[in-house]
């Protein structure tokens, strides 16, 4: 619903065009969504969310712009694979340009894959010849051999977007997925956000997130189950044959997305991003 919205901003200021964002919600969601044509409507919205999650939306937002950007530069470089984890209703293999031109495999639990395919034929009339969409729980499956029986070929240069998911593994499943992207073919690329341990460890690390916290990260089961210390995060990804190449948080987020578009936005700091490349192994002596 999100990036549906992004479009009653005007173009100028608009962080991306996502066209697929409003039949991806559904038909229900989507009628909803014509109320928000009604600017004050919208605005009453979004001062609601931030008085619930002040700088959810413009973390989010700028999110979506990052890793739209890190899909786009990929692509430019002559990336012809990308992996996009726990997809959800992420749109970005049908409207990035050159996209097309790629295979793309779109994973995520069973349930979200079917809705997904159902809208997308709903409002294209068939399914992009170029996506495959690979049914998978993290915590249960194999990724590696998910993907491979859908002909995903590991010895292609690949871009893994793990966008908005860590948080919802447990830390095995965290670690399972680092090892196999790591185990990819050198100089593939992994873009993924990780929440901060600090703010799933402490509801009053962050009072004024107080009411997330409390949505995402209470019970038995919480939703929110991992996240990293950023101090720690170079050493765990070390440990899979990931190198750091670039990680963002909000202040990065403010400078290259926010104030070029005079969008004051607030971005809260419990999420961070990391661009991460794949090491060659060492070689053998
Ligand atoms: C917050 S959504 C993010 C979706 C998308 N990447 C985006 O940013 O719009 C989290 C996604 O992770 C998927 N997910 C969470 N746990 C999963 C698991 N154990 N196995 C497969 N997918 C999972 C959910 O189904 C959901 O689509």
């Amino acid at each position: 619903m999100l990036r549906a919205l992004e479009h009653y901003v005007a173009p100028g200021q608009r962080l991306f065009d996502d066209p697929f964002a409003r039949p991806l919600c559904g038909p229900l969601l989507s009628t909803l969504l014509s109320l928000f044509a009604v600017r004050p409507l919208r605005e009453w919205a979004f001062r609601r969310s931030e008085r619930r999650a002040p700088g959810a939306v413009g973390l989010l937002l700028c999110r979506f712009a990052y890793l739209d950007d890190v899909l786009r530069e990929a692509l430019a470089d002559g990336v012809r694979s990308v992996v996009i984890l726990g997809a959800g209703l992420d749109s970005r293999a049908y409207r990035v340009p050159g996209a097309a031109a790629a295979r793309v495999f779109e994973v995520d639990h069973p349930s979200v894959v079917q809705v997904k395919k159902t809208r997308l034929q709903r409002h294209l009339g068939t399914l992009p010849s170029h996506v495959r969409f690979v049914a998978v729980d993290f915590e249960t499956l194999d990724l590696a051999t998910a993907l491979a029986a859908s002909g995903f070929d590991p010895a292609q240069r690949t871009l893994f977007l793990w966008e908005g998911v860590s948080q919802y593994v447990t830390r095995t499943a965290l670690d399972d997925t680092l090892r196999f992207v790591g185990g990819s073919a050198p100089g593939s690329r992994l873009a993924f956000s990780y929440v901060l341990q600090r703010f799933i460890d402490d509801r009053s690390a962050f009072p004024e997130l107080s009411d997330l916290w409390d949505s995402v990260c209470t019970g038995d089961d919480p939703l929110w189950k991992s996240g990293l210390h950023p101090v720690d995060v170079a050493g765990v990804l070390s440990g899979f044959s990931l190198r750091i190449c670039e990680e963002v948080g909000a202040s990065q987020h403010v400078a290259r997305y926010l104030e070029p578009r005079g969008r004051g936005l607030h971005v809260c700091e419990i999420e961070r991003i990391v661009l991460a490349e794949v090491q060659s192994p060492p070689a053998s002596t």
